[in-house]
């Protein structure tokens, strides 16, 4: 036989991985498992099976957790806290590096177990998996020993309940419970139902590495016992990663309680190739971006955009090389697609593909296991932009394709989803990929790559993707909340007017809507009174259309965002200055609103002063960062602005509050809705005169006037607002974070509490993280 005969007639053959190892693991457990609670396994309770879905084989028994088993992890982590929180971050470290010595020293069996409980190729779980759960816990023993020296003022919230999804079980483990222990916290962790496994080897290991009792803690179970996790009282902090569905469900439970909460959730991430691309690297880079996994990642380039002049090229090429691909045995070295993690989801996966009757589905003709769950690599093309599967999001390895003829048209696809989780962008001319790759409503946006993961680089969506971020100093950030003082909100209360005679000239403040003056929609109207009873003058009561006019100006004032840090700069000096000019007027207007001393409330002024010059100063200094990423390229973390913010303005410092709202949103290139006190409402409408003489641009700043409570619910329920904060009543707080829950907003909101506007907790960075997202632009370099 000539050598070009055999490569006509090579085959792969088979490098089965042995799966002796990880059976004798699951048999020293006896094949059924108990939760890992205070450091130690419990007995095994009601068991489900947890299965290997390439052969329907039940692999052990698994413990559904009762809400008595999550009361016992919460108790076990809340002892543990005291001690784990005061040790040193070096301790921490320590302890971290152990961790990431045994997942580095046990490898091979977690990517072995990894495969045979989810169906995905070992060589994902042995090469991409693993590597980067080790790569997580060794870069958060780093992250532990650097707490304290580079973020003073901050303490872990407490007690986290962490529920990771079935798709990546071990590396999102490990994205969960790196960060939670290198800032303080103790955890208690549940995995998915359909792969507990690795979670369960990992509490092994927890007990090798000698990690203090009750740090760790692993409760296994279904929805339910994640719903008993997320109601437990004693849980300060919830990080979640699975469905938009439960996400929603999960803000709707926590809403009111205080509880910390990041939400990792859905996609439907566009992969677009401009026609300059490199042709033969972007169908690669698609073959690793949709059936990597299976298509079961959250961040999976679901949702193909070509450019028209290359589609036709571009998909024959694609269906060619989808026909190479090979589907079998997980557990076989050369295998490029596994199975789908339970019949569940390929049920899911299949009547979405069968019930779809748009455009053209292709399917390669390639061998697929009998029995198990696998389904082949699918490819819908001609689809229209409305289509159904352009929206929804399969979780499996099925593309969906369209086409675009111009740049902009690509943005303007590619961000015509309600999710913002990833985005991926392919073309040859650096000009381009950088002026589109900021255009893209997404968390994260690889250039000319796909699917690039790394712990020092931030992850997670915008939109009904969720919101945090995992990963780097924004990552750890998330377990964190500053050391600051807080007291409760007064309620105020109207004064009861007093009789005086008017001797004025009747003046009723406007609301400011887009650069002017406007009367509200309701045609009713609040008096203002001072403390005793004096009238002040009157305010409109703003309604649901004034809300709307407010959010159609703001979204209409977008330009702001794309201003440069030193035109917000100079914009806030400017209203700094006009203040500055009038600040007896204001000092007067306070004393009279609060019937405070004088001495106050010139001090109030000077205080809004000194704030306006700090975000003044930070609006061209609030730096991004480049992270150092182990590839040849850089990952951008880039600050940009959250869009249109809605704030709720508090009662206590009448112009200070509002100016600590709105100085740092638009010195990101936020615009803002404000609403302003109900109490002493004329500090801040007196203040958009100020506005109109500071050359700030029609539509940045709103004010509107009247009850917070009938203007919560519509402003968070908001379609065109990306985030509400609120430093109103516990109540308005409750309202934001439920009725957000609809659209995943963005929120902020202070449960209540207010800090003390005038100290170093009245302003500063936490100000400007609240005003920003980060977006991680991953651009590799080199040929
Ligand atoms: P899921 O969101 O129900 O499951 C994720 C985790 O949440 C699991 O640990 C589950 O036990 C837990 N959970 C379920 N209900 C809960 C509740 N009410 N409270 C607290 N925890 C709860 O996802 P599922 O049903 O397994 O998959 C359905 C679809 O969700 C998939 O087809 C896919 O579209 C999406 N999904 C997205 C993931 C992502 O990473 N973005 C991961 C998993 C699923």
């Amino acid at each position: 036989m000539t050598i070009p005969e055999i490569f006509e007639t090579m085959d792969y053959g088979t490098a089965p991985e042995s799966d002796a190892e990880a059976r004798a693991w699951i048999a020293k457990h006896d094949g059924r498992f108990g939760h890992f609670i205070g450091g130690s396994f419990t007995n095994s309770g009601e068991t489900f099976a947890t299965r290997n879905p390439a052969t329907g084989e039940d692999l052990a028994q698994v413990t559904q957790g009762s809400a008595d088993d999550v009361e016992a992890a919460t108790n076990a982590a809340r002892k543990a806290f005291p001690r784990w929180s005061k040790l040193s971050g070096h301790q921490r470290a320590r302890h971290l590096y152990a961790l990431a010595r045994l997942l580095q020293k046990h490898a091979r069996l977690f990517a072995v177990l990894e495969t045979m409980d989810n169906g995905k190729p070992i060589r994902e779980a042995r090469d991409i998996d693993v590597p980067l759960a080790q790569r997580h816990f060794y870069y958060h023993a780093g992250l532990a020993q650097l707490r304290d020296s580079e973020m003073p003022g901050h303490v872990p919230h407490g007690v986290c309940g962490q529920i990771v999804p079935w798709n990546f079980p071990l590396l999102m483990l490990s994205w969960k419970i790196a960060p939670a222990l290198a800032a303080g916290n103790t955890v208690v962790l549940k995995p998915a139902e359909y792969t507990s496994l690795t979670a369960l080897l990992f509490a092994d290991i927890c007990r090798e590495a000698g990690l203090p009792k009750g740090v760790v803690n692993i409760v296994t179970g279904d929805g339910a016992t994640g719903a008993a996790l997320v109601d437990h009282p004693d849980i300060d902090k919830i990080a979640f990663t699975g469905s938009t569905e439960v996400g929603r469900r999960i803000r709707q439970a926590t809403a009111g309680t205080g509880k910390a909460l990041t939400l990792e959730l859905g996609g439907k991430s566009p992969y677009i190739v401009f026609d300059d691309a490199d042709i033969d690297s972007a169908i690669e880079g698609l073959v690793d971006a949709i059936w990597f996994n299976q298509g079961q990642v959250c961040c999976a380039g679901s949702r193909l955009l070509v450019q028209e002049g290359i589609a036709e090229n571009f998909h024959a090429r694609l269906k060619s090389r989808m026909g190479n691909l090979r589907a079998g045995d997980p557990l076989d070295k050369s295998i490029d697609i596994g199975a789908i993690v339970d019949p569940i989801q390929l049920a899911r996966i299949t009547e979405l593909v069968d019930g779809n009757t748009d455009g053209e589905t292709f399917q390669p003709a390639i061998d697929l296991p009998v029995g198990g769950c696998f389904y082949p690599p699918t490819l819908i093309t001609g689809l229209s932009t409305a289509s159904h599967l352009m929206h929804e999001e399969i979780f499996g390895p099925v593309l969906v394709s369209s086409t675009f003829r111009t740049p902009d048209e690509a943005v303007e696809i590619a961000n015509n989803t309600r999710y913002g989780l990833a985005a991926t962008l392919w073309s040859e001319n650096v000009n381009l990929a950088l002026d589109i790759a900021p255009k893209l409503a997404a968390g994260v946006v690889w250039v000319n790559a796909t699917n690039l993961f790394d712990a020092a680089a931030g992850f997670g969506g915008i939109r009904e993707s969720g919101f945090g971020r995992e990963g780097g100093w924004e990552g750890l950030a998330a377990y964190l909340k500053p050391d600051i003082a807080t007291k409760p909100v007064k309620s105020g209360g109207p004064a009861t007017p007093a009789h005086e005679e008017f001797d004025g000239i009747d003046r009723t403040a406007k609301m400011y809507i887009g650069g002017k003056q406007t009367r509200p929609d309701s045609g009713y109207s609040t008096q203002v009174l001072s403390p005793r009873g004096k009238p002040l003058g009157h305010v409109g009561r703003a309604n649901r259309k004034d809300l709307r006019n407010a959010v159609e100006a703001a979204q209409k004032a977008a330009g702001w965002g794309k201003t440069t840090g030193h035109l917000r700069a100079q914009i806030l000096y400017y209203i700094a200055e006009n203040l500055s000019a009038r600040a007896g007027e204001f000092a007067d207007r306070l004393a009279d609103l609060t019937g405070k001393p004088a001495k106050f409330c010139k001090s109030e002024v000077e205080t809004s002063l000194e704030h306006l010059f700090t975000y003044a100063a930070w609006a061209d200094k609030f730096d991004g960062s480049a992270k150092s990423v182990p590839i040849r390229g850089v990952a951008l973390a880039m600050h940009e602005p959250v869009g249109v913010i809605g704030a709720f303005c508090p009662e206590d410092a009448p112009l200070l509050g509002p100016i600590s709202l709105l100085a740092p949103a638009i010195a990101m290139g936020n615009r803002v809705v404000l609403v302003a006190s109900e109490t002493a409402p004329l500090a801040l409408t007196d203040l958009y005169q100020v506005l109109d003489t500071s050359d700030v641009p029609g539509g940045v700043v709103n004010i509107l006037t009247g009850a917070h409570g009938e203007l919560a619910g519509p402003m968070a329920g908001h379609m065109d607002i990306d985030a509400v904060w609120s430093f109103s009543s516990a109540s308005i707080s409750t309202e934001i974070e439920k009725t957000a829950a609809r659209d995943l907003k963005r929120t902020w909101v202070n449960h209540g509490r207010n800090p003390d506007w005038a100290t170093s907790a009245g302003h500063g960075k936490r100000f400007l993280q609240a005003a920003t997202e980060v977006k991680t632009i991953w651009v590799p370099y080199g040929e």
